[in-house]
């Protein structure tokens, strides 16, 4: 049985959807997909990070209770899910009881192998991060404030509080990265991790007496569990944690990757492990952390008001097209800019003259001089053998490339096959066949749609609804589109098979066409 258990950070409800949560959604959902093309039972998460004391807040700000803030702002990121075509099996709140009572186990898990002890915490801490930090780690800021290496302003915190005994993992820590050498990927950011665990950690304080909009403390009215601690459950409680029989427990655990911002590494690499770890429970495979994108350049920020909107991306540049460009544009991994001029060169370089370009011109030519049927072939050259066997070769490429969410290589692959199909059309010239050898023109355009069937097929994780489209203009059945049907030739096209007439799947994008 295959098996492939990827999550999203869950959101926190307090922001308006924007470009940075559809970013890590497009990329968990563009590696589900292909996981399902390649015969996995996947099971994909996202969901919405509902408590604490940032949230609080924003509900006292809104002059809502904060259960009823949360109900409502949730479903703003649903919305964004759906509006962006997101696979995702489920969508956990923390605010569920299936997700309170998984933080509860947790605990009790915890507080019973003597992981968890009461104290006292006086220290600093940033509400917009729900982040301790040390005094070391602190800049002053204007008006004596005290300011994070995020930016974040901090607070004065002084509590009664349960500590979790961090500082009693780092060489347990060490020792899982060292023997796992692939679980924090970018290796990059992997050195920045260890780093960290080196230079000596501190118990961790994972209970608030300050607040209550959180998950009640076992038999400890006073304390919520700290909202990391149960925001990091989700990815246990989806699975039916604290039921280690549940089917999805068993299937999915531990988890194959949880795709997070560089932001949030640290809990997701350092905390999230020796939790489960100290709870006797198994750390995650992996835990893969994307860059930040700007915009135009610049840093992108509430107070500069440049805060990127996906819907109105949507709306310009079309949906296939966004999803496209988020993944093409920088190697996953690295920070990216976000600049219209580049978005629109790519809709026209690679969508609209690429792709959009090579199945218009074969198909019109298949509708034209072939009957709008799949043509027949005659033996294959050695250049018709090239081509197809570079198309045959993209899931092999592909498999190792998404292994490492290398959906940015992934897609130069596919546009080397593309290309190499252009430079095919133009040495065969089919269209000068169509005077001389109708045979040979058919072989042709044989060959240039089968290569089109299996580029449509490993598009459709990045583009679902082109990929389809195209898929529906060569016939080929909506049951005989996954990785099985292009490796080898037993779903190969049909010679007479007949073809709905060609459409152009990618438009050029034209500045102010209104
Ligand atoms: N609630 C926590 C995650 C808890 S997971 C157990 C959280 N939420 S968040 O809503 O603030 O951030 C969600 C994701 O958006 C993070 O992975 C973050 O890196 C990402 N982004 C926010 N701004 C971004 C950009 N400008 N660019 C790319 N991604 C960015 O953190």
């Amino acid at each position: 049985m295959k098996n492939y258990y990827i999550t999203t950070p869950i959101y926190y409800v307090n922001d308006v959807p924007h470009i940075g949560h559809a970013y890590t959604s497009l990329a968990c959902d563009v590696m589900a997909r292909f996981k399902r093309l390649d015969g996995y039972d996947v099971m994909f998460l996202s969901g919405t990070d509902e408590h604490g004391q940032k949230i609080e807040k924003s509900a006292v700000k809104a002059g809502m209770d904060p259960q009823a803030f949360t109900d409502k702002v949730s479903q703003n990121f649903r919305d964004l899910l759906k509006t962006l075509n997101v696979s995702n099996d489920d969508f956990i709140r923390t605010t569920e009881a299936r997700h309170k009572k998984a933080c509860q186990a947790l605990w009790d898990a915890l507080l019973a192998r003597g992981e968890i002890y009461l104290g006292k915490y006086a220290g600093w801490y940033a509400v917009r991060d729900e982040a301790y930090y040390g005094e070391d780690e602190l800049k002053d800021g204007p008006g004596g404030k005290k300011i994070a290496p995020s930016g974040a302003e901090c607070e004065w915190v002084e509590e009664p509080s349960y500590f979790f005994k961090l500082s009693a993992w780092a060489d347990r820590l060490l020792a899982f990265y060292d023997q796992n050498p692939d679980f924090i990927l970018p290796h990059t950011r992997r050195n920045e991790v260890v780093s960290f665990v080196k230079s000596g950690m501190r118990d961790l304080s994972v209970s608030r007496t300050a607040l209550s909009w959180g998950v009640p403390v076992p038999n400890e009215p006073a304390h919520v569990m700290y909202v990391w601690l149960d925001a990091l459950t989700n990815y246990i409680t989806a699975v039916g944690y604290p039921d280690m029989q549940a089917d999805g427990y068993k299937k999915f655990w531990p988890a194959d990757v949880h795709m997070v911002g560089k932001d949030i590494l640290r809990f997701h690499a350092v905390y999230w492990p020796a939790f489960l770890m100290a709870a006797g429970l198994e750390p995650p495979k992996r835990v893969f952390a994307h860059g930040w994108w700007t915009n135009e350049g610049q840093k992108i920020s509430k107070s500069l008001g440049n805060v990127i909107d996906p819907y109105e991306v949507i709306a310009t540049y079309g949906l296939d097209q966004t999803r496209y460009f988020l993944m093409r544009e920088v190697p996953f991994g690295n920070d990216g800019d976000f600049s219209r001029e580049a978005m629109v060169r790519r809709i026209n370089s690679d969508l609209a003259n690429g792709i959009g370009n090579l199945a218009q011109r074969t198909l019109s030519q298949i509708a034209k001089n072939c009957g709008g049927k799949v043509p027949a072939h005659g033996a294959f050259t050695d250049a018709d053998e090239a081509l197809l066997s570079r198309a045959r070769g993209l899931v092999p490429q592909l498999r190792s490339l998404f292994d490492a969410q290398g959906f940015s290589r992934a897609l130069d692959h596919i546009w080397d096959v593309i290309g190499a199909a252009d430079r095919y059309v133009d040495e065969q010239a089919p269209w000068a066949l169509k005077k001389t050898d109708i045979a040979r023109m058919e072989t042709v355009l044989y060959v240039l749609a089968e290569t089109l069937r299996h580029l449509g097929v490993v598009l459709q994780p990045f583009m679902p609804d082109a990929a389809a489209r195209l898929l529906d203009q060569l016939a080929v059945p909506a049951d005989a589109r996954a990785f099985e049907h292009i490796e080898g030739d037993a779903y190969a096209l049909q010679s007479g098979t007949p073809l709905p007439a060609p459409q152009g799947i990618f438009p050029r994008y034209i500045e102010n066409a209104a």
